[in-house]
């Protein structure tokens, strides 16, 4: 626990499943207020607030869409009417899908660049701008993937939209530095979250994905949660465009684990 995580007011796109759900809960447990964003899940999104609550904090749900100037701004009122401030900014809301890239429908690069990387600047820049508006310092998070660093085919628009995360971050870090607000990024490898649920169900993809993890498992949300926990805190506080890998080691060449190669 991080003392000085009590209290504070946090928005968090994507919270109604998965990572965004565990970060919530973290934050919960923290003492924190959260403004748990989400765009269909209504559901998913009020269990979360209960999540939160239960574990100490407080929470509203928000339904907006963060592809858009006016869905990042619903989420920058609410945190102010419900919770009266807004000190940490969590761009976590992501979507993948699977294509051939010579397939790959115009409409779904669209999508996922939107929400995986436009989504990431409307957010930041949203937050950067209640920050700066009160002179404040800041603290914004992204959830990139081992994917910003690692080729993936047949997702070559998700690995683009993560790329871009990569620099935009580092970019925005050295310009805001000088304000005292920080931006970084956690790069989650292979978690146990719905994006992944559908495959690993299945023994044989499982057992193809742990095998590409030194660490030889899946990882869980709340491992995740606990980065962006420490990235929140001031125990961070000399940490400013980086990306934190949360991956059990899939970054690190696994095929030469053995000494292969
Ligand atoms: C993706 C997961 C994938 C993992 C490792 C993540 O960014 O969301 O679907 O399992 O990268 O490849």
């Amino acid at each position: 626990m991080y003392q000085e995580l009590k209290g504070k007011v946090a928005v968090i796109t994507g919270g109604s499943k998965g990572i965004g759900t565990a970060i919530s809960e973290r934050f919960g447990q923290e003492g924190m207020k959260v403004v748990i964003n989400y765009n269909s899940d209504a559901k998913g999104a009020e269990a979360a607030v209960a999540i939160v609550k239960k574990a100490g904090g407080d929470a509203v749900a928000v339904q907006a869409n963060i592809g858009s100037e006016e869905g990042v701004q619903t989420l920058v009122d609410a945190a102010v009417e419900n919770f009266g401030d807004l000190d940490i900014w969590i761009n976590n809301a992501g979507m993948e899908n699977r294509y051939s890239t010579h397939e790959l429908p115009l409409a779904d690069w669209e999508k996922v660049i939107n929400v995986n990387l436009t989504g990431v600047f409307l957010g930041t820049k949203a937050a950067l701008n209640y920050f700066l508006s009160k002179n404040k310092p800041g603290n914004i998070i992204n959830m990139s993937s081992v994917h910003e660093q690692i080729p993936w085919p047949t997702f070559a628009h998700y690995a683009a939209s993560k790329g871009g995360v990569k620099l935009f971050t580092e970019t925005v870090a050295m310009e805001y530095a000088p304000n005292n607000i920080r931006i970084n990024n956690i790069g989650p490898g292979a978690i146990n979250t719905p994006i992944n649920a559908k495959k690993f169900a299945d023994p044989e993809q499982l057992a193809t994905t742990t095998k590409m993890v030194p660490m030889e498992r899946i990882g869980k949300p709340e491992e995740v949660a606990a980065a962006a926990a420490w990235l929140a805190s001031d125990e961070s506080s000399y940490v400013t465009g980086i990306t934190m890998f949360v991956d059990g080691g899939m970054t690190l060449y696994p095929s030469f684990q053995g000494g292969n190669g």
